[in-house]
């Protein structure tokens, strides 16, 4: 049995540093998201909770906790852990369980909490999710594996310091217009040249910050909820792919062969093709790994999306927006709370609620969500009734 999915509400709170802890956090952007349904905490069937760092908190199993101030101990829940692509994996999870049948409404919470940690803390809890013995075991962060495959792209297709920053720029632009985002200022080409280096090419306006958030989605099935409050998302594609883990095994450095497979899939399940996705939210953690994505997924041929970066096609007016809530490069990534997000920008444009970021066409819009360096990857299509 397979039936139409919805994303039928959606929240998220600001990204940056949270007073609460991480189970306050998602208990109440949980909550937000049931109210913007139109349901009650009670149609809840399962809730899948993604919290990745949460031992840095000491707190382990948020699922119950959550549960319980939503004042539903009884529903089922569960922790879902796919490093930065943790809570698209519970959408995903989310998906399979009310498209197949066995939940009429399910609960997607992705909740971070890091900010009571140092950088070099932060940094080392999350090389962890790389592989520990060959990679982070001698030195390996995630600025350093992702500059590698900076370089590699910069090596083999001439890719420049001017392209990736134009990435920084636009999503700092974007993010300037989004409540939710972590840093709310534009920023100049100049100011990207000219931000110190942390892991050579990558500069700091290359990196996504440590930030604190969380996310949550209701999922529900079409056939139950006949008269949406709200524009739902239809769940077009709930792809999900693999890759080799560690970096020094794979073939080649510029290209995240989980995000391919993952994109390939989720065309099929959708019945799209690249050029009828009117925006998406893409894995931007460095600004090359928004590039690649942009690459690997087929929108641009291996090595162009650097120029046509540049060039201003995926500005939020442009032929095809990336990342219009300003990505996790501006926005902010708190790991386990950004796949959800992404996917709350797309029913915030959905819903006409996006503001001055609005994009131009709201039909068929995509995220793409990446575990590590390219081990998980997730991709989703959504559209409309
Ligand atoms: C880039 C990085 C090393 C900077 O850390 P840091 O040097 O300790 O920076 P601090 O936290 O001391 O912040 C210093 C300033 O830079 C800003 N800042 C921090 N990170 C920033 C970033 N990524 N982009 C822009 N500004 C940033 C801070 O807001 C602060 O500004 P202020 O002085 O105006 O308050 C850190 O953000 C980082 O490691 N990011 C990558 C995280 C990561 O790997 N995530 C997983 C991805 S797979």
């Amino acid at each position: 049995m397979t039936r139409e999915a919805w994303v039928l509400g959606a929240a998220s709170n600001r990204f940056g540093k949270m007073k609460e802890s991480g189970r306050e956090a998602g208990a109440r952007v949980a909550l937000e998201a049931i109210q913007t349904a139109g349901i009650e905490p009670k149609d809840i069937g399962y809730t899948f909770v993604a919290n990745a760092f949460g031992l840095s908190e000491k707190q382990a199993h948020v699922g119950p906790l959550i549960n319980t101030a939503l004042g539903i101990p009884e529903v089922p829940s569960c922790t879902v852990e796919s490093a930065c692509s943790s809570s698209s994996a519970a959408l995903h999870e989310a998906f399979v369980h009310v498209a197949g049948g066995f939940l009429d409404a399910a609960l997607v919470v992705g909740v971070e909490k890091l900010s009571q940690l140092d950088t070099l803390t932060a940094t080392s809890y999350f090389a962890i999710g790389a592989d520990y013995p060959f990679e982070s075991h001698n030195g390996a962060t995630f600025p350093g594996l992702y500059a590698t495959i900076a370089d590699a792209h910069m090596k083999r297709y001439g890719t420049r310091r001017e392209q990736l920053g134009a990435v920084s720029v636009k999503n700092h632009l974007n993010a300037s217009l989004n409540p939710h985002a972590h840093f709310q200022k534009p920023i100049t080409m100049d100011t990207y040249l000219e931000s110190p280096m942390i892991a050579t090419p990558l500069r700091l306006y290359d990196c996504c910050p440590f930030s604190d958030g969380a996310a949550a989605l209701v999922v529900v099935a079409a056939e139950k909820y006949p008269n949406p409050h709200t524009e739902p998302l239809v769940i077009r594609a709930s792809a999900r792919a693999g890759s080799i883990a560690d970096m020094h095994d794979r073939p080649d450095l510029t290209s995240l062969p989980a995000s391919q497979r993952a994109a390939q899939t989720a065309f099929r399940q959708a019945r799209v093709e690249p050029g009828q996705i009117d925006f998406m939210e893409v894995h931007d953690c460095f600004t090359i790994a928004e590039l690649v994505a942009l690459e690997d997924m087929g929108f641009f041929p291996r090595g162009q999306a650097g120029a046509a970066t540049a060039e201003g096609l995926t500005a939020r007016d442009g032929k095809l927006p990336v990342n219009p809530s300003g990505g996790l490069k501006a926005k902010g990534h708190p790991v386990s709370a950004t796949g959800a997000s992404q996917v709350v920008e797309i029913f915030e444009q959905f819903n006409g609620l996006a503001g001055p970021r609005a994009v131009p066409k709201t039909s068929v819009a995509l995220a793409h969500n990446v575990g590590a360096t390219g081990s998980s990857a997730s991709v989703h299509i959504f559209g409309r009734r």
